[in-house]
């Protein structure tokens, strides 16, 4: 092989149930299973050239070359493939993110979920989806479910090699997600730095872990039942666990804003205004996103729209699993991203 070309396009996905904190830092191992749902409206494309001739890894994100601690996480995550093709050559990374980066809306989801499955479209490996979630989870944890569509559960497992996800509904009932992006600045703490303070700080985290395993358990009964208002329930009061576990570390910290707080007084107000169930969920980040049927996206945008100017508001339907592109759709997806039609 003198050049090897994969290219894919993987969705972000927002947890339900969320994975927060590891259990062994180097192998990406959490501490609890976590459920998501992959959305449509946000993505990331990805291609990489495995090329004997070149002498280094080299990483564009956005058209942007990348600093050597970016690459450098580029280039272990590449070495893991290692164990199944044997030396590799130096590659060449280019990376479009539609959705903003760092800002609590799950980039690095989707960043390792379409970086693994362009690797494996390039060196065409004989891996199984599930085999591959275990090598996009060792790139950043929550991309693990982003090879999958709809609901997600990531499954901690015993080990390395089976702590993966599977898909567990395809989420084509009436469901899907407002993001209030009240800001796509990037954040100050990242995930990681976030969640091993908690881990290593909050008294609350072994309770976090124990209602996580039931709500997990619950969750996945009320989608068996396509039972939404449960469905949402246990999101929003999942969330608000997860983030009790940041405010009781030592020293305290927090991903919401004024903003954050802000726009969940207004989900809270215009769901009890218009008698409508729409639930609340946080990530790394001040962002909030609202669990809602898609019959009520319209009435929901609306009156969400009194609080904040509707370019805020973005709508997203269930997204589908990650697939590989063709070069003619990755020069499509350039004209694109250079349209600014990226988050
Ligand atoms: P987010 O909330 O966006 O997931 P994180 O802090 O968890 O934020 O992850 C952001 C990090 O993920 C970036 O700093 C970068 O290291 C990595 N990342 C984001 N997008 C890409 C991409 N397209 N390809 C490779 N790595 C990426
Ligand atoms: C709050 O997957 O970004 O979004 O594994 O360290 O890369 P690393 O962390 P990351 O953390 C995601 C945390 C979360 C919850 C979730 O997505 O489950």
């Amino acid at each position: 092989m003198t050049q090897a070309v994969g290219i894919a396009r993987a969705h972000t996905n927002i947890a339900l149930i969320k994975y927060w904190g590891k259990r062994d830092k180097d192998l990406f191992l959490p501490m609890n299973s976590s459920l998501s749902l992959t959305l449509e409206a946000f993505y990331t494309d990805t291609k990489v050239v495995f090329d004997e001739e070149l002498t280094a890894d080299s990483f564009f994100l956005n058209g942007i070359e990348q600093s050597k601690t970016e690459i450098k996480k580029i280039s272990r995550f590449l070495d893991l493939f290692c164990e199944y093709t044997g030396e590799r050559p130096f590659a060449r990374v280019e990376s479009f993110n539609f959705v903003p980066t760092a800002a609590g809306l799950a980039s690095s989801a989707s960043a390792f979920a379409a970086l693994a499955l362009a690797v494996a479209d390039a060196l065409k490996l004989d891996m199984t989806r599930q085999e591959l979630s275990t090598l996009a989870r060792q790139g950043s944890g929550s991309s693990t479910r982003s090879l999958f569509g709809g609901f997600v559960e990531w499954s901690m497992g015993t080990s390395s090699g089976d702590s993966m996800a599977h898909p567990v509904d395809d989420a084509d009932w009436d469901v899907g997600m407002l993001v209030l992006a009240v800001d796509t600045q990037e954040k100050k703490i990242a995930s990681r730095v976030g969640m091993e303070h908690t881990v290593q700080t909050s008294p609350f985290y072994p309770a976090w872990i124990e209602t996580a395993k039931e709500d997990l358990k619950a969750i996945k009964a009320a989608i068996a039942t396509k039972d939404f208002e449960a469905v949402g329930q246990i999101t929003e009061h999942n969330g608000m666990k997860m983030h009790a576990t940041t405010l009781s570390a030592n020293p305290p910290f927090t991903y919401w804003t004024a903003d954050s707080l802000l726009a969940q007084e207004a989900v809270r107000r215009v769901r009890e205004e218009l008698q409508v169930p729409a639930y609340m969920t946080m990530d790394a980040g001040p962002n909030v996103k609202v669990l809602c049927r898609v019959s009520d996206m319209k009435i929901l945008i609306e009156a969400l729209s009194a609080y904040f100017p509707s370019e805020k508001i973005i709508a997203s339907l269930p997204g589908p699993a990650a697939y590989v592109l063709s070069e003619e759709d990755w020069e499509q997806s350039k004209i694109h991203f250079a349209k600014g039609s990226q988050g």
